[in-house]
């Protein structure tokens, strides 16, 4: 299979601009936007509203998909998630709950740390599920139920399409646990299945803010390290970005929970320190602003990416502001995944760097 970079300096930036169009199609595939109703993968061979627990394991961006999942799935199914990266649940021993769900999220599908958990959670007797990008993987293969991205292939080292059709995925499976668990009535599933089936449109809205992006990691890219903060939903983001921004600019970046700043990071904080503050003005937005203001009060760089509201009730007046459309809680996690790719993008492109082949890193590692 061939596949070009058409009229883009990478195969990065031509699988960041897909994503309106491979998030339509998947989330096509899980949800009836005709009857506002989400369709639960593999007919009934997941039963959810038996389901005593949800362990979710995968490696890397997909492992960050994953912890997304979790605040999804325990917030709309009352349904206890537990999430690890592969390189640990394979060694811990961990206990598994009978009748549990073992869920496993990989582009490739060829992980080795994450087909290692597979085997021990399949020895140990749960249901193995996959969310994964290549249909014909041995993840695939050997699982129970393979529910497929459809993000088509991903080339570029750093993970971005693939990324947030895991997250369209998860969304998905979330509602209809929702719906299956007694969490959700019909009302509160149509509005989510509503939400979901605006994202592709939100995603086009936010590449458009690639212009002004650009400008951002122009005047940022000299610096040498960057804090990404988010609270709740918007955490497991701030991670992602932080990641990608590492991979690809080797810019030393660090994720961190908002509310965790005050125990370590903000020793870090000074003029040449950018914070990329992830808040959508959410429920927990008043929160997310006065860690910004202690940021601001020790002379911090904040990088705003927020709505209009947000930047409203921000309480400070941020160095740089990515203005987002407004949007349900359910599906920012998706969509505010845009602006911190365009970001770690332009970064490494004004350093210099291989976008599409960073150094030291593989698309699959499917060695330990
Ligand atoms: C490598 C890639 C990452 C990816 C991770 C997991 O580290 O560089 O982009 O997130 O592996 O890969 P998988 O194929 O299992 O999603």
């Amino acid at each position: 299979l061939l596949v070009e970079k058409g009229n883009y300096r990478h195969f990065m930036e031509k699988e960041i601009h897909e994503q309106p169009d491979v998030l339509s199609r998947t989330l096509a595939h899980y949800l009836d936007f005709g009857t506002g109703t989400a369709r639960p993968p593999g007919d009934g061979k997941i039963d959810f509203a038996a389901l005593p627990r949800l362990s979710i394991t995968a490696c890397g961006t997909a492992n960050y998909a994953g912890l997304v999942g979790k605040y999804w799935f325990e917030q709309l199914a009352r349904l206890p998630v537990d999430i690890d990266v592969a390189s640990e649940f394979r060694y811990r021993e961990a206990p598994l709950t009978p009748g549990g769900l073992a869920l496993f999220i990989s582009q490739s599908g060829e992980t080795a740390d994450t087909l290692a958990s597979l085997r021990y959670c399949r020895e140990g007797g749960q249901t193995i599920a996959s969310i994964v990008n290549v249909p014909t993987s041995t993840i695939a293969r050997e699982s129970d139920l393979a529910i497929p991205t459809l993000a088509g292939p991903e080339i570029g080292v750093a993970s971005t399409k693939a990324f947030t059709c895991q997250l369209a995925v998860l969304a998905s499976l979330a509602v209809a646990a929702g719906r299956a668990r007694g969490h959700l009535d019909v009302a509160a599933e149509q509005a989510l299945v509503a939400a979901l089936g605006e994202v592709p449109r939100l995603v086009s809205d936010a590449l458009a803010l690639e212009g002004t992006i650009e400008a951002i990691a122009r005047r940022l890219h000299r610096v040498s390290d960057v804090l990404y903060l988010g609270r709740g939903i918007a955490y497991p983001i701030a991670l992602e970005g932080a990641l990608k921004l590492k991979e690809l600019s080797y810019i030393h970046a660090e994720g961190y929970a908002a509310g965790e700043l005050k125990h370590g990071p903000i020793a870090l904080i000074d003029e040449d320190v950018p914070v990329v503050v992830i808040a959508p003005f959410d429920r927990l937005f008043e929160k997310t602003a006065s860690n910004m203001q202690e940021v601001a009060a020790r002379g911090g760089r904040i990088v705003l990416i927020t709505d209009q509201k947000g930047l409203e009730h921000a309480g400070i007046t941020p160095a740089e502001v990515i203005l987002m459309p407004e949007m349900p809680e359910a599906i920012m996690p998706i969509v505010y995944t845009v602006p911190i790719q365009l970001l770690a993008y332009y970064m490494a492109v004004a350093n210099g760097t291989d976008v599409d082949q960073p150094r030291n890193l593989a698309k699959s590692v499917t060695v330990e």
